[in-house]
């Protein structure tokens, strides 16, 4: 249950500082790198049939989101031409002519860095790093960059470069590691903060089985801690989704708000973990992730698993979209897939919640269809939540439900309080999630299910008035002892 945030035996200040500056998108010291995104596109649309079933994402799409990605790591974005092909080419993916055309504009402006969102060869990334005498970066190249500044344990750092390691040594290019570069200072083009790896294969080979003997210990470490340590008393929901879905700014609506969001019992730890209060009074451990993206290589979901933690031992999974983007439905699947490849069934109802976000961004009629679909019931459970992060709207549902959710399976209490305890009948409407309620003449008859952080002062107030326990009771605490070993009549 606990994760590897909280494991975190690194440089804690240090950790802090960066996901401060990585959440805030505050500048670093060093002068922001001069960067040129370029787009590449086929011209051909995929024959009927071909190309799977999910739209084609928008070439406008594609480009805001590259630009999105590059911002996420404080590139200074300075153009993003796309670039049409009709043929890729072995040397350059893209045609001599716009290559010429591209590296003039990389001189005028002075540009230090090309991100090409496309996958690039080892030799078309030399040959257009030469010409156009600036770093390049393809898509998966990127992708390493990000996760490696949100890579914040030892282990994550260690699975980022064990990640970035292997793409190099495909490749075989100068390149540089996060790790040196966190450690070193941060820029892309020479400066203390690069290190370019003067290795061939076989030193990186070497390189690779240290860390894998590194990652081991920290492995083994870890799960030491984690059994001497008392476990985190409350489930963890983690938010999930594409880029740029609102993940974060939701994450702070659902925290701000509460009364426990100054109490940073985790926040001190890493800003990305806070509690959360239920509106009956339990509460949770609210986890914020990586945004998911396109094209995310299967060898990078696996190498980070540690990264993504969270959502694997996460009893809740609140998957955020973005419902008001044109390419909503092939994000969702992007999702859909990298939650498989973790492990989760994307479909578990049970586990996971889909927020549709961004509702304000709609217009009337679609979101009135939106907003009734989200409400029709499957099963018992509304299909997904219509929200807005930025209004609020829905929020308080969202709320509900992962109560609801996480109470799924918890004992059902069955009360009769004497109507002269008026006081306890209200305190049990503010402390446990009451699903039913009969008003006799001399009792209040009610049937409840009770957070398990309420349970031992349940047990003391109303122990005695109650009637009837339907299902386990269960504490996470002492998860063995709730079989049937509790006598809440005791
Ligand atoms: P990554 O960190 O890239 O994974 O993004 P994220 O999912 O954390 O998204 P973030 O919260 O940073 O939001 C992305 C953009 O969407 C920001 O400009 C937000 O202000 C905006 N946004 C988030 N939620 C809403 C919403 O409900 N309505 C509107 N209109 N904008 C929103």
């Amino acid at each position: 249950m606990p994760s590897s945030h909280i494991d975190d035996d690194d440089d804690e200040v240090g950790v802090e500082r960066r996901n401060e500056r990585a959440r805030k998108g505050v500048a670093r010291d060093a002068a922001p790198t001069r960067t040129l995104v370029v787009v590449p596109w086929r011209a051909e649309r995929p024959a009927r049939g071909e190309g799977g079933d999910t739209t084609p994402r928008s070439l406008d799409a594609r480009v805001e989101e590259a630009v999105g990605l590059a911002r996420a790591i404080e590139l200074d974005v300075v153009a993003n031409p796309s670039v049409r092909i009709t043929e890729p080419k072995p040397a350059t993916l893209i045609g001599q002519g716009k290559v010429e055309e591209l590296k003039r504009a990389i001189e005028d402006e002075k540009i230090e860095l090309v991100v090409v969102d496309h996958p690039l060869s080892p030799i078309q990334q030399r040959n257009l790093e030469k010409t156009w005498d600036a770093k390049v970066l393809d898509r998966t190249g990127l992708i390493l960059e990000i996760f490696g500044e949100r890579a914040h344990t030892k282990e994550g750092r260690l699975q980022v470069e064990l990640a970035h390691l292997t793409y190099q040594k495909s490749r075989l290019v100068r390149s540089w590691t996060h790790l040196e570069r966190q450690r070193g200072g941060f820029g892309f083009l020479g400066g203390p903060g690069e290190t370019q790896i003067e290795a061939d294969r076989r030193q990186i080979q070497e390189r690779i089985a240290r860390l894998e003997r590194e990652l081991e210990s920290v492995a083994r470490t870890r799960a030491l801690h984690r059994k001497n340590r008392k476990k985190v008393p409350h489930p963890i929901v983690a938010l999930v989704g594409y880029t740029n879905a609102g993940k974060s700014t939701l994450f702070n609506r659902l925290t701000e708000a509460q009364v426990f969001a100054k109490d940073l019992l985790f926040a001190t730890l890493d800003p990305t973990l806070r509690k959360v209060r239920l509106p009956h009074g339990g509460d949770v451990i609210l986890s914020d992730t990586v945004g998911f993206v396109s094209d995310l290589p299967t060898t990078l979901v696996a190498a980070f698993r540690a990264t993504l933690e969270e959502v694997i031992e996460a009893d809740l999974i609140l998957h955020v979209r973005d419902i008001a983007h044109e390419d909503t439905g092939p994000q969702a699947k992007d999702v859909a897939n990298v939650l498989s490849q973790l492990g989760i069934d994307p479909d578990d109802r049970d586990r996971v919640i889909e927020v549709w976000n961004k509702i304000d961004r709609l217009e009337a009629a679609h979101r009135a269809e939106l907003l009734a679909e989200g409400a029709r019931p499957a099963l018992d459970a509304p299909t997904a939540i219509p929200c807005s992060a930025v209004t609020g709207e829905g929020v308080a549902a969202l709320l509900d439900l992962i109560e609801e959710r996480l109470n799924r399976g918890r004992a059902v209490f069955r009360v009769e309080i004497p109507v002269a305890q008026g006081e306890l009948v209200a305190w049990l409407h503010r402390n446990a999630e009451v699903v039913e309620r009969v008003d006799g003449e001399d009792v209040v008859s009610l049937r409840l299910r009770v957070p398990e952080k309420a349970l031992d002062h349940f047990r003391t107030r109303a122990g005695r008035f109650i009637r009837e326990v339907r299902g386990k009771v269960v504490d996470r605490d002492e998860p063995e002892a709730t079989g049937g070993g509790y006598d809440p009549l005791g």
